[in-house]
């Protein structure tokens, strides 16, 4: 690589022709030109040299006695030798283009002879300047620096997909191209060329690192940011913040933060469309007026969304009873109460003031067992009222009772039928219930159906009993035996009665008319259906 370009040729072309012709009027005034038959060489002829370089010059000759051979130049030099007809000569630290002459005498006459020291040098550096991130459709500015004193206009090419500009320069060059998504990752360089083929030496150069261009579109719209409106603290929500039409949307970074803490997003592209999720956690130190924040940044440039969240605190309500069971007749307090700025409601009645506690107190009854008190607590957060119930439920011990009207007190059954006893009774606990023959003590089971003999007529007493106590109700049972005598006599009479009538009537309608049982009609299933024919003697030892 070889730039050589002479340095202020027209003066220095001037002056070589001025001490040529001094030199020539020399040779023509000078007695006898016999000299002129031998001449006087420098070598190497036009040299192109590489700046600060040093370089050989040998005066030679034919001339068999030539004299006071010399090199006369502006650069500095030293002898390098000399032998019959040549004196070399050393020029070093070659800045500069310039010409040198050499001249000597030969017999009397005086020759001489030039060369022209062609001086050249490469840039040091080769440099495209940096290329930010474009935005898609915007002209991109390519700037090519060559560092360095080239001695020579050089050739400075910017490269892309081909030659994007050439020109003759010396220092740089810029062009412009307009970005488009198709240079997205697309390599540009820069080279400079020195042609120095005619001075025998070759075509020179070297290129720039190439640079890889980064285009990008980012919409003018905000990110679209889905953030609930409240959040309580210890709860998560997800947060989600989509923008579409990004380009290349694998690239963009999204930051979403909470109150001034990073979120970790999980970030997908899809196209042009870019979706971060992340879980907002509210913690207690972030309590109240919140942001959200999604921040899009891509090519440098980024947009960003904010919204508004209210993080509260609502705990309770807490509901308590001064003992969850109670004898009846007991005072309970029933309490509710929830935190700060909290209004409780407990069983309709508010509490006197938001934050304060709500307080019920009743004489526990019987009625109250298995009552349930509800407490609504209800926060406003940023205009919007937000609830949370919870109840509680009260036992009262109370009983035992039997109830009289579902344990009827007077039974009249038939013998040999299937009957239910059925008596119930209340209390917390729940109370025993036995039924036992006033006499035998025997035990009648209480709702199973059981078959009815005649010897279980009497007075039962039916007790029942728990922790609270006894409730004892009697039952008088009467049981009526199946057939009594004065029955059986009248259907006998009936019987015989109806056979004297049958008798003519059948030979009178013999052959037309059918004749018809009327004797077999059981009474006393009619009026005592049994309630299961299936039923079972219950009674291990009928009572006496
Ligand atoms: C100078 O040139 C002469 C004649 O061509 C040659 O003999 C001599 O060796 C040369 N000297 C150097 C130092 O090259
Ligand atoms: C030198 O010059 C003289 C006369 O000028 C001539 O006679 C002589 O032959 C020359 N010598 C050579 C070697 O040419
Ligand atoms: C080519 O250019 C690069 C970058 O400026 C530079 O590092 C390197 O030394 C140069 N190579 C040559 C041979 O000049
Ligand atoms: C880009 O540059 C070209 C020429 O340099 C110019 O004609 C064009 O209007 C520019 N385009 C934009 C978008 O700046
Ligand atoms: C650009 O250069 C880089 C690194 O040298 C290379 O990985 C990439 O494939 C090149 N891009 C193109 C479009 O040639
Ligand atoms: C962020 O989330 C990813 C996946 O959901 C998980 O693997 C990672 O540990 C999380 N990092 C932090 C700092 O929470
Ligand atoms: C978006 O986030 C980046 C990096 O966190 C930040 O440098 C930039 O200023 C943010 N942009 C805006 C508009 O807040
Ligand atoms: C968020 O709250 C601030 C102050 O309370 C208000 O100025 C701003 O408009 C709100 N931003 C949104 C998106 O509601
Ligand atoms: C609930 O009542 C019990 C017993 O009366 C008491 O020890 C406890 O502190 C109460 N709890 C609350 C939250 O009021
Ligand atoms: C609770 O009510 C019962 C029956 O109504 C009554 O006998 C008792 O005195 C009451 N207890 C209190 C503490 O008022
Ligand atoms: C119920 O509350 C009243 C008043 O708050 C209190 O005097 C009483 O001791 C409480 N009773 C019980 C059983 O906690
Ligand atoms: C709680 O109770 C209030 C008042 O009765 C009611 O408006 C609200 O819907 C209830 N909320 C829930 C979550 O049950």
């Amino acid at each position: 690589m070889a730039t050589m370009v002479p340095l202020g040729p027209l003066p220095r072309a001037c002056w070589t022709l001025l001490i040529s012709l001094f030199l020539v009027c020399c040779l023509l005034l000078a007695p006898g030109a016999q000299g002129q038959a031998f001449r006087l060489r420098v070598e190497p002829q036009n040299p192109v040299v590489p700046a600060g370089g040093s370089l050989l010059v040998n005066c030679s000759t034919d001339c068999p006695q030539p004299e006071l051979i010399s090199l006369e130049t502006s650069l500095f030099k030293e002898e390098a030798g000399e032998g019959l007809g040549w004196k070399a000569y050393r020029l070093s630290s070659v800045t500069s283009d310039s010409e040198i002459f050499c001249s000597g005498i030969c017999n009397g006459s005086q020759m001489s002879d030039s060369s022209d020291i062609t001086v050249y040098q490469f840039p040091e550096r080769v440099e495209l300047a940096p290329l930010p991130p474009n935005p898609v459709g915007k002209n991109l500015t390519l700037r090519c620096r060559v560092a360095g004193h080239p001695r020579a206009q050089l050739s400075v090419l910017l490269l892309g997909a081909g030659v994007l500009s050439q020109q003759l320069a010396v220092g740089g060059v810029t062009t412009t191209v307009l970005a488009s998504r198709n240079d997205h990752g697309a390599n540009f360089s820069c080279r400079w060329e020195l042609d120095l083929r005619s001075q025998g030496l070759g075509l020179f150069q070297n290129s720039s690192v190439p640079r890889q261009l980064r285009t990008f579109v980012l919409p003018v719209t905000p990110p679209r940011l889905l953030v609930p409106r409240f959040l309580e603290v210890g709860t998560s929500q997800a947060v989600t913040c989509t923008l579409d039409g990004l380009f290349p949307a694998s690239e963009a970074q999204v930051h979403l933060a909470l109150g001034g803490q990073m979120l970790n997003a999980t970030v997908e592209s899809n196209g042009d469309k870019l979706t971060a999720r992340a879980t907002a956690t509210a913690s207690a130190e972030l309590e109240g007026a919140q942001e959200i924040v999604c921040n899009v940044t891509l090519g440098g440039e980024s947009q960003e969304t904010r919204e508004n969240l209210t993080i509260y605190s609502f705990w309770g309500p807490v509901m308590n009873l001064s003992q969850p069971t109670v004898r009846q007749g007991t005072i309970v307090n029933v309490t509710c109460a929830a935190g700060a700025r909290v209004q409780v409601t407990l069983d309709g009645v508010p509490a006197a003031a938001p934050g304060q506690p709500a307080l019920l107190q009743l004489n526990a009854s019987e009625r109250d067992d298995r009552r349930s008190f509800f407490c609504s607590a209800a926060l406003e957060v940023d205009g919007v009222v937000l609830h949370k119930n919870r109840s509680v439920q009260l036992r009262v011990l109370y009983g035992p009772k039997i109830d009289p009207a579902r344990c009827p007190q007077h039974l009249m059954w038939k013998e040999k039928t299937t009957q239910i006893l059925q008596c119930q009774a209340q209390g917390n606990p729940d109370p025993q219930l036995q039924c036992f023959h006033e006499g035998s003590m025997a035990q009648v089971p209480i709702g199973i159906p059981f078959r009815v003999r005649l010897n279980y007529s009497g007075t039962y007493n039916c007790r029942a009993a728990s922790s609270q106590g006894t409730h004892t109700v009697t039952v008088v049972m009467k049981v009526q035996e199946r057939n009594p005598v004065t029955i059986t006599i009248v259907i006998a009479v009936l019987t015989i009665l109806g056979f004297v009538a049958a008798i003519p009537a059948s030979i009178y309608v013999f052959g037309v008319h059918k004749r018809r049982d009327i004797y077999h009609v059981n009474q006393g299933n009619a009026e005592f259906p049994l309630t299961s024919k299936t039923a079972e003697e219950p009674l291990g030892e009928p009572p006496s």
